[in-house]
């Protein structure tokens, strides 16, 4: 209903106002404050990305908003707040509480939901809005409102993993940047990257977390108009800890410039399950190796992944290409 999704609207516009104001100008956002500079916030960056603070109470927005006119039952579809029952007593509360908001818009740039970061080691780390009529995670990708038109001028897109690493990639002049809300990249994403990049460069933590949902990612991703890559973190690193260490120009250079094919991403994941100073695993791994090359659409990509394999294992071209012919057959 119309009307429902308007007073909708208007509440998330209110809380993010609301947090922004209590995160820069009261003596409640102080430890948010601290938090977000120890992180490398800059205040400039906190305003572009009117990120906020939910205060510790239980009532706080609730309060704020129902003065306002806004009845606990529309709060509650928007993901404002939650409710608990005893017998027939309902009770409603705060779902943000003591947490970093990141307000999460849509493409026209229009708030949809939050996510909430615990300050310090509460748990969750990460709590999000539900979905709700107007915010479906699978259709969103944080920060797209803002770095389309960079993703355009660039013909790339990078896609991170979290929040905080588009926002300090933004903030060193990385802007052509977005990242899922947690979840796994989906379809309806991965379309929406394919409308607006050539290129995707997927930029995942070096965890195995981060690694395991890279290759994921690269699934979805695959089509015949999109070029898809990925960049390595160094290990135990995230975007964020890389720039705030090196860079944006660093990371411009080091990282995405750097960014492996999927082929040879592909390659790379898979060769480290196998020992390949012993023979039979030596073998194996080559086998598999050249399943993933006679995948390739192109003879020219396939033979260029041949012979680097031919280099990289001492072996003669002309074995790996008739091996490459049979698994070929073989897929047919
Ligand atoms: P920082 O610790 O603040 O630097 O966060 P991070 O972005 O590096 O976190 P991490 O690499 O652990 O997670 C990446 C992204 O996954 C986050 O930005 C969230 O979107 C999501 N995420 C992480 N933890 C949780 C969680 O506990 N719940 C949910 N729903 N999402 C999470
Ligand atoms: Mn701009
Ligand atoms: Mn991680
Ligand atoms: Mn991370
Ligand atoms: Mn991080």
């Amino acid at each position: 209903e119309e009307r429902e999704r308007q007073q909708m609207r208007k509440a998330l516009d209110l809380a993010t106002k609301l947090f922004h104001y209590v995160l820069v100008s009261t003596k409640h956002g102080r430890i948010a404050r601290e938090y977000l500079e120890n992180r490398g916030v800059r205040p400039e960056t906190i305003k572009e990305f009117q990120l906020g603070y939910a205060p510790s109470s239980f009532q706080f927005l609730l309060s704020f908003l129902k003065a306002r006119g806004f009845s606990e039952d529309i709060l509650e579809k928007v993901g404002l707040i939650t409710s608990w029952e005893r017998g027939n007593n309902k009770k409603f509360y705060d779902r943000f509480r003591h947490r970093i908001m990141f307000p999460i818009h849509d493409s026209q740039g229009k708030v949809v939901g939050f996510g909430g970061r615990a300050l310090g080691d509460g748990h969750p780390k990460y709590l999000n809005s539900p979905d709700t009529v107007l915010f479906h995670k699978r259709n969103h990708l944080y920060n797209l409102h803002r770095a389309r038109s960079h993703i355009r001028k660039n013909l790339q897109a990078v896609l991170f993993e979290g929040y905080m690493d588009v926002i300090t990639a933004w903030q060193a002049g990385v802007e052509q940047v977005v990242a899922t809300l947690g979840t796994a990249l989906n379809e309806n994403q991965a379309r929406i990257l394919r409308r607006n990049a050539g290129t995707v460069i997927l930029c995942y933590d070096s965890d195995a977390a981060g690694q395991s949902a890279a290759m994921r990612g690269l699934e979805q991703l695959k089509s015949e108009e999109l070029t898809v890559k990925v960049a390595q973190m160094p290990a135990g690193m995230d975007p964020d800890d890389y720039i705030r260490r090196f860079g944006g120009t660093a990371f411009k250079e080091e990282i995405l410039a750097t960014a492996m094919s999927l082929t040879a991403f592909k390659l790379e994941s898979f060769k480290k399950k196998y020992h390949l100073q012993d023979e039979d695993q030596r073998m194996k791994y080559l086998s598999e190796a050249i399943e993933v090359i006679a995948e390739l659409p192109k003879a020219i990509e396939q033979d260029h992944y041949l012979r680097r394999l031919a280099e990289e294992f001492q072996l003669s071209l002309d074995a790996l290409k008739e091996e490459q012919r049979k698994a070929t057959k073989r897929r047919k």
